[in-house]
């Protein structure tokens, strides 16, 4: 069975507040969608419209070819997992397993086999007797989403299902997932999260949600590289985003002229552009940003440098061999073209000049 997720112009309130607005989301059958926002865009709202849990006030959801917005949520194909376990406690990790599996009646004999597979495809065949109190937490997540599994569902609806485990445990169900979804290849995914890491890392592509609203889709790749918004820039990855007023020839910040292409933006416009740290080197070269040492960060592989440049905080990140300046140093700082993206100017009061993350 292959089915993808397709929301149609879906809106979401709670007693007049619209928390989700006109929703139109597609994702193919066998892809990972991550919804990427902060807290509180309306990310988990989107995925309980899927599952049946909040019906919309308008707009129309659809799973596969089956438009299934007026359908209870055990005949909508689909599999869930929330950050907490939600686990029955009385129950060991083999009913938790088949507890859905029960509540749509599958045939008994079935059930065992069913049950065995997805504990199988989760690597927790050899706890199935265990309570869930006698597990750890990530071993807890791992039945959770062997019980999503068990009902075969054509769709898997994730919320933020790392968010309770510690960063090493976060790392190794991340590829873990990802393995997961190599051997369900025709299982489409939706997985919420306020984490860029975790949807760079898992994501054909990502949705990018802000204040209840789409911002932005595409591949990592694409959104990482070619931001169209400050929102996307600084939300996926770490930006430098400079204002800067376009000129004839390039862009004006902080009185010198920089090479970048300026596109179609008029002459004078105001405009902000982004440059990611890792973009940015340190020494003489083109597009150079002349500035003093605010911060220095050792990184292991890099330094991070914090850099003010006519009151203007530019972070760099540059490779070990250089040494760490001391603070206080008048460095110069340089980019190539390429490398730098000319956005809009954000409306005031939205993004800001500083590097996030
Ligand atoms: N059951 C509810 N009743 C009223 N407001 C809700 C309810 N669930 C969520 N909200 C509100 O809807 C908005 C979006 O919430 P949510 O979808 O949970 O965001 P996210 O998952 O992105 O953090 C928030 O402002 C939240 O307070
Ligand atoms: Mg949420």
């Amino acid at each position: 069975m292959t089915t993808g997720i397709r929301f149609d112009g879906v809106s979401v309130a709670y007693g007049g507040d619209v928390v989700l607005d006109s929703l139109d989301l597609t994702v193919e059958p066998g892809e990972v969608m991550a919804l990427l926002g902060p807290s509180g865009s309306g990310k988990t709202t989107a995925l309980r419209a899927v599952a049946g849990f909040v019906r919309p006030v308008s707009g129309r959801v659809f799973i596969g070819d089956r438009d299934v917005t007026d359908l209870p949520p055990h005949r909508r194909g689909v599999g869930m997992v929330v950050q907490q376990y939600a686990l029955f406690p009385h129950m060991r990790v083999d009913a938790n397993v088949a507890f859905g599996l029960k509540a749509r009646r599958a045939p008994k004999d079935g059930i065992a086999a069913r049950v065995a597979e997805a504990l199988e495809m989760t690597g927790m065949s050899a706890y199935a007797r265990r309570y869930p109190r006698e597990l750890s937490g990530g071993q807890q997540q791992r039945v959770a989403i062997a019980r999503a599994l068990a009902v075969r569902p054509g769709v898997l609806l994730l919320d933020e299902p790392l968010s309770a485990l510690d960063a090493r445990l976060r790392s190794d169900m991340l590829a873990e997932l990802a393995r997961l979804h190599r051997d369900l290849p025709d299982v489409s995914m939706l997985y919420v999260t306020h984490d860029q890491m975790e949807a760079l890392t898992l994501a054909d592509r990502i949705a990018l949600m802000d204040r209840s609203r789409l911002q932005d889709c595409g591949t990592p790749q694409d959104l990482y590289r070619r931001p169209r918004t400050e929102f996307t820039a600084s939300f996926v990855g770490t930006a430098n985003l400079l204002p800067v007023t376009v000129t004839g020839d390039g862009v004006r910040f902080a009185g010198a002229v920089l090479d970048v292409p300026a596109g179609t933006a008029a002459p004078g416009a105001p405009a902000t552009l982004c440059v990611r740290p890792h973009a940015i080197g340190l020494g003489e070269g083109p597009n150079a940003l002349r500035g003093k040492v605010t911060e220095a960060q050792w990184r292991g592989a890099t330094h991070r440098l914090c850099v003010d440049v006519a009151g203007h905080r530019v972070t760099a990140d540059v490779g070990e061999p250089h040494g760490t300046p001391p603070l206080g140093t008048e460095v110069t700082l340089h980019f190539a073209a390429r490398d730098a993206v000319l956005l809009p100017a954000a409306a005031a009061g939205a993004g800001g000049g500083a590097a996030h993350g």
